[in-house]
């Protein structure tokens, strides 16, 4: 059943205070918006969202992850832009006072193409619009540039400002040197990390998707740009099909189209393999923790919407009948932005030396100055004199070098022009990032309300979150039919090896039955086993499927590798029961 209207957010988010996934920070001093705590559940959830991350990108791909501080010095973002650049568009309403996104102000009235616009022309624009948290008509407001890091300093009584990251991303592109060095110096490459990121937010109002603190999940990968079109490992998902919504779609109000990767880059609507590569990845992620398909769009940005660096950027959006399309992954070409960036404001090369197959013969005209004549004129200029010479472009008169800003004639008679023959090995080049960009939070909201269902057991109206096993928080609870006549016994053996294979299993033996499965139905628990009379007598127990409540008989022996195979989708329920068995 697929819910379709707004109350489906209340009633998750009700069940995720009340079952331990989600609930406000630090509750009983009054909650901040835009922070939140993962309860028992809901964390244990969230490593199980993170574990499959890294089951994609660690294990298949083979980046390997690395871990950085969240705060990180001043330079760090002077050099990415993050101090000049990374701001949103804010007001006050006049009349609650009221800080606001003037950008969603604009979008809530209609207004589009609101971020690309001057301050000014937006203020105008908005003047009619209302105020979205006292309804309002706004009339006159000034909009001006709110930063969205948070700033600290650095050590006591320290003047050294530092910033809580506001993207995994920087530290990557900060380690290039040492990472290309741990990769033998060998293209491509990447490099992952899971963790948190700091935005300050102006106005939070949507829970688990708008957060100040959140967890975000970004692998950098590093590529020649050469490259760019011929991933190693296209063929998996070149005839991969999916909806993409492209800009042209967009500008022409067209629904999005299914097409495969290979048509998607052969027809130029996907850059280039990579990126096409790590966008059909992030589908097949995403869809493999619960997401349902006919929810998930990828959406390419406007050319106006797409940071100044990016050739081409895709946005995973998933339907929320809450929030309409939420933007969950974010797919970029990021060039050579970063490196050339961080290269540039700190000094340290970020580039690969490239070997030829062959050398290759280049000729090439080298000046070289008469170091003792011109030493002894410019002594400590000599070294930039020479520095630049060696760049200039001699004529017969001599040549023109500029020196801190003083311009310098050098006679022809102060360097000898020599033409020759090199053998040149290779050359150093600054590499490409592609950068699939995922926030963990939203992953985890979408998991929840998308597993979130109503249906009919035995007369009653059964909640039941219906997560794909590989994230359900816990896989497999075990009831004794009765706490007595070594049934518990029994039962407290098969949670035993369940835990020995690594499974998480919960033991409940209050209440009837049918109330136990009604409890684990309601947190998403996939697999239920009962121990009864029957067990003491052959070894066999009852194994409940949550989805279809049907039940089958099953031998203990093997039981805990029989759970793990069906919880990584090794094995199906389905084969399980006696009318398939033979099959
Ligand atoms: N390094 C690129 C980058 O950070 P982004 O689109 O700003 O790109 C990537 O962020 C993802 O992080 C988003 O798609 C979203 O899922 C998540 N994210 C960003 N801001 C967030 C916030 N305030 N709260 C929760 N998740 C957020």
């Amino acid at each position: 059943m697929i819910q379709g209207s707004d109350d489906v957010f209340e009633k998750v988010m009700d069940l995720a205070k009340r079952r331990g996934f989600i609930w406000p920070t630090s509750e009983c001093y009054g909650a901040v918006a835009g922070f939140i705590d993962y309860g028992p559940l809901g964390a244990m959830m969230k490593r199980r969202v993170e574990d499959a991350w890294r089951d994609f990108y660690v294990i298949r791909e083979g980046y390997y992850e690395i871990e950085c501080p969240t705060i990180a010095q001043e330079a760090v973002f002077i050099a990415s832009g993050h101090v000049k650049g990374f701001s949103d568009k804010m007001c006050q309403c006049p009349h609650c006072r009221e800080y606001l996104r003037a950008d969603h102000v604009a979008d809530a009235g209609n207004i589009h193409n609101a971020s690309a616009m001057k301050n000014e022309d937006l203020a105008a624009a908005i003047i009619s619009c209302r105020c979205p948290a006292c309804e309002e008509v706004l009339g006159t407001v000034a909009v001006f540039n709110f930063n969205l890091m948070f700033s600290t300093t650095i050590g006591p009584g320290s003047q050294r400002i530092g910033y809580l990251r506001p993207e995994t991303a920087q530290g990557m592109f900060v380690d290039f040197a040492r990472l290309l060095r741990f990769y033998r110096d060998k293209l491509p490459f990447g490099a992952v990390q899971i963790g948190k990121s700091y935005r300050n937010e102006i106005s939070p109002r949507q829970g688990m998707i708008r957060l100040r603190e959140f967890t975000q999940a970004e692998a950098e990968i590093f590529v020649h740009p050469d490259e760019k079109n011929h991933h190693p490992a296209f063929g998996r998902y070149a005839d991969y099909r999916m909806p993409l919504l492209t800009y042209v779609h967009q500008q022409n109000c067209e629904n999005p189209v299914e097409i495969t990767m290979r048509q998607a880059v052969d027809q130029g609507i996907i850059a280039n393999e990579y990126v096409a590569y790590y966008v059909a990845l992030t589908h097949d992620m995403l869809v493999t923790i619960g997401i349902k398909p006919e929810r998930l769009r990828f959406r390419q940005h406007l050319p106006d919407e797409r940071a100044h660096y990016a050739t081409d950027c895709w946005d995973a959006e998933v339907f929320s009948p809450r929030f309409g399309w939420v933007e969950t992954v974010g797919i970029a070409d990021r060039t050579d932005y970063d490196l050339k960036a961080h290269a540039s404001h700190s000094g340290t090369p970020m580039t690969v030396f490239i070997q030829y197959d062959e050398p290759k013969k280049i000729a090439r005209r080298r000046i070289i100055p008469n170091m003792s004549v011109l030493g002894k004129q410019y002594r400590l200029k000599a070294k930039a004199v020479f520095a630049a010479l060696e760049k200039a472009t001699p004529t017969p008169d001599g040549a023109d070098v500029e020196v801190d800003g003083e311009k310098i004639h050098i006679p022809a008679n102060l360097f000898e022009v020599r033409d020759e023959v090199a053998d040149i090995r290779g050359e150093e080049i600054v590499p490409h990032v592609i950068e699939p960009s995922y926030g963990i939070d939203r992953m985890c909201y979408a998991v929840l309300e998308q597993a979130f269902d109503e249906d009919i057991a035995d007369g009653e109206t059964r909640t039941v979150m219906r997560f794909s096993p590989r994230v359900a928080p816990i896989q497999v609870a075990v009831f004794p039919l009765m706490n007595r006549d070594g049934l518990d016994t029994i039962a407290g053996e098969i949670i035993q090896s369940f835990r020995k294979k690594g499974i998480l299993a919960e033991y409940d033996d209050s209440g009837a039955i049918g109330r136990r499965y009604r409890r684990q139905d309601e947190i998403g628990t996939p697999y239920a086993v009962t121990v009864d009379y029957d067990t003491r007598e052959n070894n066999t127990v009852t194994l409940r499927n949550r989805d279809t409540m049907k039940q089958v008989r099953i031998a203990t022996d093997g039981l805990p590798e029989m759970l793990e195979a069906l919880v990584n989708g090794n094995v199906t329920f389905e084969s399980l029961m006696p009318q398939n068995k033979s099959l």
